[in-house]
């Protein structure tokens, strides 16, 4: 299982300023966390709750239908395009690189088992798009849009122009290269995929974006280049058992939730930077970081008071940022926890060949890169302390699908606990949705004229 160390955040450690006395904070806040986890597993079945995020481990029904339509469409396409934005990428952007080979759009079809290389257009750089939609091969290209709301206007811009080009290039039967992940019922894309007559997968109820790699919206473009979706589905499962423990000395989400919440309302560190030592789990850190700032940035509390609360969440990437952050982390304002993620076997081991045998750098040869790697994260979490900085980190045996099933679900179930202590309601998203009407509206969105004229003027001054 994966594990959290928790001690560098603790006074002991790091000082009175700056640390927790977290065996006591653990013993003070004991009732409060059970009481938390009892009522997200109280409430995962009801619905508004947009619990049910809780639920996707043990949906074997879309398990099943995921499964069938990747297997059935084997082979008969050299890439998987998918077009989506904000939570309906970025879970399949972190799987994705963390479980497929590095480099695996430029591995030959035979180093990627017959497998489709895999792209996510989750900007709408004109530029960049262009560049891809040159290179792509559009009749051997699968594309997977995924909205839950169906309108997103980055989202289907992207689908607009994928699909008329698809349409312009194989004529009617453009359709069996597109497959929609959408609302069950309502929302612009259902309504079209529905007169289109293409392939659906749901975004279930009461999922909201950020929360929902482990439905289909991560679950089949991981499906579809071959990952282990079961392996995932076990690594949630196992978690999600762990962490209904409601003694928090057991319960790794909650101790990380609450020492986040404590570091920033009592210690004044607002910002969490999440820093994994593997390349392999960079985008873990960007999906992190959505869900840290949508859920917990609100203005609110739950009587609706006002609040503005929400820690600044960052990301890095270990160890490269030693070499670029690290220096603001050690002597600038001491605002911050920082979360390593520490990989205990890579699936590489690379040693470092003794060439160079009468110079400085000799030091290193007979050494593996493994062992410097680690080593780098050992020496900057001391050097940190030293500094009074403080850390957790938490250990992943390897970078494989048990695992990352395990550690995003640890994060949506440390991110509602954190929620829940904050007392904001964690799943809705008002600052997002100002953002998108205001988009409708200065595209000429229809409906959305009052706002359009309102920001028409509002542009000259802002
Ligand atoms: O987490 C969220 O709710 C958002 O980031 C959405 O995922 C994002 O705005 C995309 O929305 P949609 O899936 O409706 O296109």
């Amino acid at each position: 299982m994966i594990k959290l160390n928790y001690r560098n955040a603790d006074a002991k450690v790091v000082g009175n300023d700056n640390g927790l006395d977290i065996q006591g904070e653990f013993t003070a806040y004991q009732d409060k966390i059970s009481e938390i986890i009892k009522n997200l597993n109280q409430c995962k079945d009801k619905p508004n709750q947009w619990l049910q995020w809780m639920n996707l481990g043990y949906n074997e029904e879309t398990l099943w239908y995921v499964k069938e339509y990747a297997a059935m469409i084997k082979g008969r396409f050299e890439n998987v395009l998918v077009l989506g934005i904000g939570g309906s990428a970025l879970g399949g952007m972190a799987m994705t690189e963390a479980l497929l080979k590095p480099y695996w759009n430029l591995l030959s079809e035979e180093q990627r088992d017959g497998m489709p290389r895999i792209f996510f257009l989750d900007n709408i750089d004109p530029d960049t798009m262009t560049g891809l939609l040159d290179f792509l091969d559009l009749s051997k290209t699968l594309v997977n849009v995924i909205t839950k709301s169906g309108s997103t206007a980055e989202t289907m811009s992207q689908f607009m122009i994928v699909k008329d080009r698809l349409e312009k290039e194989l004529g009617d039967n453009y359709r069996y290269n597109i497959v929609a992940t959408t609302d069950k019922r309502t929302g612009i894309l259902r309504q079209i995929a529905e007169q289109e007559g293409y392939k659906t997968f749901v975004v279930p109820d009461d999922v909201g974006g950020r929360f929902s790699v482990f439905s289909a919206v991560g679950l089949l473009p991981m499906a579809l280049v071959g990952i282990d979706i079961d392996a995932v589905v076990n690594g949630i499962k196992d978690m999600d058992l762990a962490l209904k423990n409601t003694d928090i000395k057991e319960n790794i989400a909650a101790q990380n939730a609450l020492i986040h919440y404590l570091m920033d309302t009592k210690k004044g560190k607002n910002m969490s930077v999440m820093m994994p030592y593997s390349s392999r789990l960079k985008y873990v850190s960007d999906w992190y970081v959505q869900l840290w700032a949508e859920s917990l940035g609100k203005n609110k509390d739950n009587e609706g008071n006002d609040v503005h609360v929400g820690p600044t969440p960052i990301k890095a990437l270990g160890a490269t940022d030693q070499h670029s952050q690290i220096q603001l982390y050690n002597e600038g304002p001491n605002n911050k926890i920082i979360n390593f993620i520490r990989v205990e076997n890579f699936d590489n081991i690379l040693e470092i060949p003794n060439i160079f045998e009468y110079t400085g750098i000799n030091y290193l040869a007979g050494k593996t890169i493994n062992r410097l790697m680690n080593a780098e994260a050992d020496s900057t979490r001391v050097a940190l302390a030293d500094y009074e900085r403080p850390t957790v980190t938490i250990s992943i045996p390897k970078v494989d699908a048990y695992n990352l099933g395990q550690l995003l679900y640890m994060f949506e179930v440390q991110t509602a606990i954190a929620g829940a202590l904050y007392n904001i309601n964690t799943f809705n998203q008002p600052g997002v949705e100002q953002a998108k009407n205001y988009t409708y509206a200065l595209m000429g969105r229809a409906g959305y004229e009052e706002s359009a004229n309102m920001l028409q003027e509002r542009m000259i001054t802002v």
